[in-house]
């Protein structure tokens, strides 16, 4: 029955937007999903990190449904909903004090080109720093940070500078250790701020971990230093959670770990469950730049989105004690795993994490092996039931990002599916 599906989907829908695992789903529950074959797999790419407590949980399942039996249409910026205002007051209770101020987007590339608007116009400047090799979305403006894929799509705003990542395993600068390459690239940034262009820079806008770009953590004091480098020079922080936010690392957000308070934060996936909903959270000072008019999405914050935003959240802060000690647990457990893994096969060059957010990078012959992590990814792990996701610059780190609730158990099963996968694809 699958197949006749594929074959059908591929007559009619654009299936080369994206590469994506060729099944077609009926159901799903916890780390489980099943295709309509009725093959269960283990889902550790958590739809790209959306459906973070685990799929379909009864407490959204409930929620949804009583919400649909009352209101389905309408938005932030029509009407307010009750779901709406308890959603906010949840969300905002997970930030410091002084970020007391969110507005919704359907979706994360939105939410991304409304952090741009705020910070253009609360500075009344212009220019933007952001990271090579980040990914913030693919609509016209927030790709335009996607430098590889800018070309044939553009003219893409214009506005922006583009800095080093610190990514130490493939050091841009080509430093010896890790504080070295850190450092240049801070040193490099300063002089950005203070000596390019009309030094007009209005923010820089940062994933605290790439996420996209193959899970890469820079050293944590590169943060601190970062935000004073930036408030030196009266430009703003904006940290893109959208992937590290809602505990997968260990803390509620990863800023929280690094000791910095950014000036506005985006965030979007887990904050329902899997619904679209994207927000970006900023303090009252900022956020009373804008006025009637400057932003408006029809699709921002409907009831039934916000009824699902209301119950996870109040999932999340009820068991957050719970929830975050199980992926410091379960994460720093992979991580054992992955790293005596890492001595048997030799296709592992790096294996990277905090928490629940890891990153195996492969290389061949000291190079990025990209066939390799496809074939990992879309056929091997999941002929044997393991969903996992691909990233990185060259396309060689698979994402493994399980729900938040996972088991030892399941980590262990997952480890040793990509243990067998690999020894398929080395010949051993
Ligand atoms: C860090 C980050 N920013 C922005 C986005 C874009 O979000 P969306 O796909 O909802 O537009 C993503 C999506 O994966 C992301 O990981």
């Amino acid at each position: 029955m699958q197949q006749d599906m594929l074959r059908r989907l591929d007559a009619s829908l654009m299936t080369n937007l994206f590469r994506t695992h060729r099944i077609v789903v009926r159901k799903a529950k916890g780390v489980y999903v099943e295709d309509v074959d009725g093959n269960r797999y283990m889902d550790f790419m958590t739809v790209i990190t959306t459906a973070y407590l685990g799929h379909n949980p009864d407490y959204l399942v409930e929620a949804i449904k009583s919400a649909a039996e009352d209101l389905i249409a309408g938005g932030s910026y029509v009407y307010y909903s009750e779901h709406l205002l308890n959603a906010t007051e949840k969300l905002l209770s997970l930030f410091p004090g002084e970020l007391n101020r969110v507005a919704f987007k359907p979706g994360g590339g939105e939410a991304i080109e409304l952090a741009l608007k705020l910070a253009r116009k609360y500075t009344r400047r212009q220019e933007v720093l952001v990271t090579i090799g980040s990914y913030h979305g693919r609509t016209t403006g927030s790709l335009t940070f996607h430098g590889s894929r800018r070309k044939e799509f553009g003219p893409v705003p214009p506005g922006l500078a583009y800095v080093p990542y610190p990514y130490c395993y493939r050091c841009p600068v080509k430093a010896e250790s890790c504080d070295e390459c850190s450092d240049s690239i801070l040193q490099l940034i300063e002089s950005y701020l203070r000596f390019s262009g009309n030094r007009d820079y209005a923010a820089m806008i940062i994933e605290p971990i790439q996420g996209v770009g193959g899970i890469v953590y820079p050293p944590d004091h590169f943060f601190p230093k970062l935000a004073a480098l930036l408030r030196e020079n009266n430009s703003l922080l904006i940290f893109d959670e959208i992937q590290s936010g809602m505990g997968r690392t260990g803390t509620t957000w990863r800023f929280e770990a690094l000791d910095v308070t950014p000036d506005i934060v985006v965030v979007a996936k887990g904050m329902t469950g899997g619904l679209p909903l994207a927000a970006v959270v900023t303090r009252e000072e900022i956020a009373g730049v804008m006025e009637p008019g400057d932003e408006h999405s029809t699709y921002a914050a409907p009831p039934l989105v916000m009824a699902a935003a209301e119950a996870t959240l109040s999932h999340f802060i009820e068991n957050r004690e719970r929830i975050l000690r199980n992926v410091r647990e379960t994460g720093d457990y992979a991580l054992k795993l992955l790293e005596e893994l890492k001595g048997r096969r030799k296709l592992i060059g790096d294996v990277r994490g905090k928490g629940l957010m890891i990153g195996i990078e492969l290389v061949k012959e000291g190079k990025p092996a990209r066939e390799e992590t496809a074939q990992l990814c879309f056929d091997k792990a999941l002929r044997r039931g393991l969903l996992l996701a691909t990233s990185g610059w060259y396309g060689n780190v698979v994402r493994f990002a399980p729900p938040l609730i996972v088991s030892r158990e399941e980590i262990e099963r997952a480890v040793s599916i990509i243990d067998e996968s690999l020894g398929e694809i080395e010949g051993s």
